[in-house]
This record gives C-alpha cells, sequence and structure tokens, in this order.
C-alpha cells in the first residue's frame, strides 16, 4: 500500500501560537498544511480567511491546502491564490450548475493553482464523475463540514473506493483526500480504501503526544 500523506487542518491548532504549531507539524512530516475556511453562510461556522492565509503562507514548506467551504466561491478565487493558497478546494453544493463548477476549476488553474472539489457527507460521490479528468484533488467529507472534532461517517469509505477505482482505471492525475474524523483507526481504514491525503484535526493539535499520533497515521 502506497503511503499516505498527512494535512494537519489548523482549524484545530492554538490561534495564539499559530506560527509555533505549523513549524510543530511541518517537522513532524507533515506534507500539506490544511486551512479550513468557513463563511457562517456555506456552514454554520466562521474560522478564518485572506489575510489570515496571507500571512502563514510563505511561514513553511507544506503544501498551501485551502478549503473553502464557503458560497459562491468564484468570486474569492483570485483572493486565495493572491494569498499563498496551492491548492483550492471547493465545494459541489455551494455551485448552481454544472457549468459553474467546471468554471471555478477553470478559473482556479488560471492562477496556476492547483483545483480540488469537495462533497458533502450526503452528496452522491457520482458528481465528481465529469470533471475527474480536470481536477487535482478530490475531497471526500467523513463529517458534516463547519467544525473539528466530530465522528467519522463510514460511507466515506465507500466514496474512497468508488474515485480509487475510477483514478485509477483512466490514470487520472488526481488526488483522493479525506476530511473529518480521522485518528489512528480511521486512517488505515481510509488507506486501505485507496485515499491519498489524511486531513487530521483535533486527533492532533493540542495533543502532548501529537509525535506518536502523526506516527500513527502513516
Ligand atoms: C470540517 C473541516 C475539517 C476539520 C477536521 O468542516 O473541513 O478539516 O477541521 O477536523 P477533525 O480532524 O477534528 O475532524
Ligand atoms: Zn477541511
Amino acid at each position: 500500500m502506497k503511503e499516505v500523506m498527512i494535512a494537519p487542518s489548523i482549524l484545530s491548532a492554538d490561534f495564539s501560537k499559530l506560527g509555533e504549531e505549523i513549524k510543530l507539524v511541518e517537522d513532524l512530516g507533515a506534507e500539506y498544511l490544511h486551512f479550513d475556511v468557513m463563511d457562517g453562510h456555506f456552514v454554520p461556522n466562521i474560522s478564518f480567511g485572506i489575510p489570515v492565509l496571507k500571512s502563514i503562507s510563505k511561514l513553511h514548506n507544506m503544501v498551501n491546502d485551502v478549503h473553502i467551504m464557503i458560497s459562491e466561491p468564484k468570486k474569492y478565487i483570485q483572493k486565495f491564490a493572491d494569498a499563498g493558497a496551492q491548492i483550492i478546494t471547493f465545494h459541489y453544493e455551494a455551485c448552481n450548475s454544472l457549468q459553474e463548477v467546471k468554471d471555478v476549476i477553470d478559473l482556479i488553474h488560471s492562477y496556476g493553482v492547483k483545483a480540488g472539489l469537495s462533497i458533502k457527507p450526503n452528496t452522491p460521490v457520482e458528481v465528481f464523475d465529469p470533471f475527474l479528468k480536470d481536477l487535482d484533488l478530490v475531497l471526500v467529507m467523513s463529517v458534516e463540514p463547519g467544525f473539528g472534532g466530530q465522528s467519522f461517517i463510514p460511507e466515506a469509505l465507500n466514496k474512497i473506493a468508488y474515485l480509487r477505482n475510477a483514478i485509477d482505471e483512466k490514470d487520472y492525475d488526481c488526488l483522493i483526500e479525506v476530511d473529518g474524523g480521522i485518528n489512528d483507526k480511521t486512517a488505515h481504514l481510509c488507506a486501505e480504501a485507496g485515499v491519498d491525503i489524511l486531513v487530521a484535526g483535533s486527533y492532533l493539535f493540542g495533543r502532548k503526544d501529537i509525535v506518536e499520533r502523526m506516527e500513527s497515521l502513516r
């Protein structure tokens, strides 16, 4: 089984020492830094946005993996690209048509940024089908977006397996990422199903045994 990559979600970090928290997970070998943007409209929570991304995006050498849980994503792509996003993952459910999904993917690419598409737990995995050839990443939510610390929804495993098969069959260059309720147990279930990147927030940040916890995910 290929080695999974780790994307710590800073939503669960201590924001009074965000720089130190980022350095800690980088030193522990995280390849991606997961940046959860929430607008209080698409999801019932507000997190952080462009000024914070601007201030941290150059602090480290991990991939700035920006997950925008916002309405009207098209309006903000340039701002996140300019602030240092290297992947921008938006939500299928935030778009009003298939054409809009395609337009947002093309817009992200026009700024030289990788494009990701995410679906909520109740959205069927087949909605990815028309976009897989254009996407750099697909994000399967294994919790209802909006909060860290929730429990893993096992149906996510079927979606990961479906995507693994679809991507390998056509040899697409598209990474599979899973997000929500990832811990030492669910991580291995996701890896067996074929995931490439694990997002983990509350399992890692604020924990005294973060070194062992990081190792337990691989
Ligand atoms: C939830 C976010 C997730 C969340 C993960 O809407 O997209 O990235 O921060 O947190 P944990 O790992 O605690 O479930
Ligand atoms: Zn996320």
